[in-house]
Formats: structure tokens, C-alpha cells, sequence
């Protein structure tokens, strides 16, 4: 079977965008794939944290992605941090890697921008460390949103570069980028990303988010003065979001949903689009409830997907290093 890594980070409650760009993917895509999935808490670190709370979301994170079917026993979930091998392979490759290419990353400028009070190297390698996570496991298949894609060209860039130095060494990983949802856009400014990080809470619905404050979030979703459900993404990006997540719960095509609203009022639409997003949410969150309340539970998973996961990594660290030439003792 192939295999799967991916990763999202503990930076605040996942977004409907976290969902149906990753998280949905991730539980449907274990039938098919040998899966591991990560907590990317080292990633989070690039942004300040106040440690408590980082330690009480990674755990909050970990029972979510459980809530929303990830099998603990088929698939492997664990914490990035507990699986120090990936910042050993880490370094290696940040010594492969070439300024001007992480210069180039479009995240790291916009992130820089946005925080230039704490422009922090770890900000700049970021994509060092996530070509690690991927390729410590010869991963074939990244599950991520669209925002993802440029790291994951540069971890095959990485990835090649360091095979036609070295001898064959990593697999090059391909990304799964859903053809539905893999760019959900705020219901604020429908032009930006749905960001969990976006100070306006009503740009996005959380995955914990109840059915009440899902629908008030719908409902005040900017569209336009048209007044017709089509889509149209460059002229129409709110309602086309909205079509989005409504296509991507129900499986409708865009001209089914066209049809279904031909003739009624946005306020019927976003409340169609409310009430299937609050049904699909439903499970999980009733999930998320019994889980996060059996701490001993999540931390027995997470600390056997630790294990599994560096069984795997330590084994690739050990290559890499004989690989550069880092003296082995016996
Ligand atoms: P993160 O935590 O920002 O997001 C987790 C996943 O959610 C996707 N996503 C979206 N998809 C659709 N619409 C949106 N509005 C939206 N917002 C976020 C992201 O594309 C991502 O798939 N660097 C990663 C974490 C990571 C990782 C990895 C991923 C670390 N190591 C190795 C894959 C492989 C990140 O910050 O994701």
C-alpha cells in the first residue's frame, strides 16, 4: 500500500477550510492508504505562543482529528515534537536547501509581512522542516489544501536534489489537493483565505462552532447585489464560496445548484448552506465531546503513534546520516 503523511498546526480551533481542504480528506483517504498524521506543534512555534495554551491545543487538536475519523489503530496519530527524528533529517536538509529558493516562498513573505516584528529563522525554514515530515516517512501522498502546494514542490525540489547527490534516498511525494474545498474563502472578505488566525471571528466557522453560530455566520456571509446563485468566482467569490461548500457536503454539481435555488433569495441559499454544514459538523463535534474528556485515552494514542512513527523515522535518519557522511560508531 502507499503511504500517506500530512499535518496541520495547534494554532487555534480548525476552520470549515482545515476541514474540507485536509482533515475530511485525511479520514477517507485511510480505507485505500497506510496514513500517518501529525500535530505540527514545532511548526506552530514560528508564531508566539503562550506555552499553556499551546499544550492544551495540541491535545484539543489530537481529539478533533480523532472525532473526525481518524483510526488510531490503522493509521498512525501522533505529535510532531515526540518524533525528534524529524528535526535531526531537518538540518540535513536545510543544509541542501538554497536561500534564494526559501526566499522565494510565498507564505514566508506574506507571513513576514504580516509579523514583522518577528521575522524568526524558523519562520524562513519552515519548509525545511515540513520536507522533513514528508520525506522522513517516503511519503507518496500529501493531503492539503491549495495554500500548501509551494511547499510541497519545494520538498520534491529538496527531495531530488538530495537523491542526485547522495543515491536514491527519498521518494518524491505528490500532493492530494481536493477538487472541492481546496481553497475555502473567508465569509467576511470572500477574495482572502478562511483563516483560523483572522481576527474577525465571523470570516469562519470552526470545526467546533454550534449550529447557531453557524447559521449567524451564513447569514452575515457577504455575497452581492445580484441576487442569483451562480457560480462565478471572479465576480461572484462569496456565493461561489458558498456553492463550494455546499457542492463539496451534498456532492451537487454547481448547475445542480443553480437549479435548486433558481428562482429564491440568498437568505434560503445561505440558509441551505448553514443547516448541511452544521449536519456534517454534527458527528464530529458529539465525538469530540467524549474524546477530549478521556485525556488517558488521547494521550495512550498519541503516545503509541510517537513510537510507530519514529520506528519509521529513526530508521531514514540513521541512512541520511551514512548517506553525508556523519561517522557511525558500532
Ligand atoms: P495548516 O495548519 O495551516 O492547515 C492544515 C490544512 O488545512 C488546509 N487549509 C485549507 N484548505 C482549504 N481552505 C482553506 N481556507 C484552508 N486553510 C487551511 C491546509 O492547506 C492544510 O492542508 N504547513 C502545514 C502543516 C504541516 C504539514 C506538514 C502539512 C506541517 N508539516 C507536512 C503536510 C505535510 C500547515 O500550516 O497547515
Amino acid at each position: 500500500r502507499k503511504r500517506i503523511l500530512s499535518g496541520i498546526q495547534p494554532t487555534g480551533t480548525p476552520t470549515l477550510g482545515n476541514y474540507m481542504g485536509a482533515v475530511r480528506n485525511w479520514a477517507l483517504l485511510q480505507k485505500d492508504y497506510d496514513c500517518l498524521y501529525m500535530v505540527a506543534d514545532l511548526h506552530s512555534l514560528t508564531v508566539r505562543e503562550e506555552p499553556a495554551a499551546l499544550r492544551r491545543r495540541t491535545r484539543e487538536l489530537a481529539s478533533l482529528l480523532l472525532a473526525a475519523g481518524i483510526d488510531p489503530v490503522n493509521s498512525v496519530l501522533f505529535v510532531q515534537s515526540h518524533v525528534p527524528a524529524h528535526t535531526q533529517l531537518s538540518w540535513i536538509l536545510a543544509c541542501n536547501t538554497q536561500f534564494g529558493e526559501l526566499s522565494r516562498m510565498t507564505q514566508f513573505k506574506d507571513k513576514s509581512a504580516k509579523h514583522p516584528d518577528n521575522v524568526n529563522g524558523g519562520l524562513f525554514t519552515y519548509p525545511v522542516l515540513m520536507a522533513a515530515d514528508i520525506l522522513i516517512y517516503n511519503a507518496d501522498l500529501v493531503p492539503v489544501g491549495q495554500d500548501q502546494t509551494q511547499h510541497l514542490e519545494i520538498a520534491r525540489d529538496i527531495a531530488q536534489r538530495f537523491n542526485g547527490v547522495y543515491g536514491n534516498t527519498f521518494t518524491l511525494p505528490e500532493g492530494y489537493v481536493p477538487a472541492a474545498g481546496a481553497k475555502i474563502m473567508s465569509l467576511a472578505e470572500p477574495t482572502k483565505k478562511m483563516s483560523k488566525s483572522d481576527p474577525n471571528v465571523n470570516s469562519f466557522v470552526l470545526m467546533t462552532d454550534d449550529r447557531d453560530t453557524i447559521v449567524r455566520k451564513f447569514k452575515r456571509a457577504v455575497t452581492d447585489s445580484d441576487g442569483v446563485v451562480r457560480f462565478d468566482a471572479a465576480n461572484k467569490p462569496g456565493v461561489s464560496n458558498l456553492m463550494t461548500i455546499y457542492s463539496a457536503f451534498t456532492g451537487k454539481t454547481m448547475e445542480e445548484i443553480e437549479a435548486e435555488f433558481a428562482g429564491k433569495g440568498y437568505g434560503d441559499f445561505k440558509m441551505a448552506v448553514a443547516e448541511t454544514t452544521a449536519d456534517a459538523l454534527a458527528p464530529v463535534q458529539a465525538e469530540y465531546g467524549r474524546i477530549l474528556a478521556d485525556k488517558a485515552y488521547v494521550d495512550g494514542v498519541l503516545k503509541d503513534g510517537a513510537a510507530r512513527a519514529s520506528r519509521i523515522a529513526d530508521r531514514m535518519v540513521a541512512k541520511v546520516y551514512r548517506k553525508v557522511g556523519l561517522l557511525q560508531l558500532d
